[in-house]
């Protein structure tokens, strides 16, 4: 991570909060950087921008909240930080096996076939701006700041 030019990590959510391995792999990347000062809460002199992609079968928005605290956090430890959240996922192929009465499998499907295509494309092209546009602010400010604090 320390050499890292970015981040671009994806969960699931489990549960209404993000999958226990997205979260053992969180907590240990950004305690390292907690610094428990008032003044300067984090040790990172090498922030990196960070894509943050969720899914669950709920509809988008339904974990925004969630979502900002991560962004927020990843943001004062990390770097600055985009999140995406791609919802109403297909969760199984066939929905007609199932006794599953919340869901209405063939709307599923066709939101599978038609809209997860552009959601995968929205990653890709999303990731890429994403580090476009800090590789220009890199090479624009030759300090970088966190925190308030400039950085050589
Ligand atoms: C253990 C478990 C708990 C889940 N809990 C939620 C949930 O609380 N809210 C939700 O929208 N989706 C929930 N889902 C659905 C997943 O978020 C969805 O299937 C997913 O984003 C794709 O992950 P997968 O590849 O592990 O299935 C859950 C799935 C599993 C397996």
């Amino acid at each position: 991570m320390r050499e890292a030019d970015g981040l671009i990590v994806g969960a699931p959510n489990y549960f209404g909060d993000l999958c226990a391995e997205f979260k053992l792999f969180y907590e240990r990347l950004l305690f390292q950087y907690l610094t428990y000062r008032k003044e300067c809460i984090s040790y990172n002199e090498r922030p990196v921008p960070v894509l943050l992609i969720s899914t669950s079968n709920a509809p988008v928005g339904m974990y925004s909240d969630l979502m900002e605290s991560y962004r927020t956090r990843f943001e004062t430890f990390i770097g600055p930080t985009t999140v995406l959240e791609v919802g109403a996922t297909m969760q199984v192929k066939d929905y007609g096996k199932y006794d599953w009465t919340m869901f209405d499998g063939p709307s599923k499907v066709e939101r599978r076939e038609r809209i997860f295509p552009q959601e995968l494309k929205k990653a890709y092209e999303l990731g890429a701006s994403v580090f476009r546009r800090w590789i220009a602010f890199r090479e624009r400010n030759h300090a970088v700041c966190l925190n308030g604090v400039p950085l050589g």
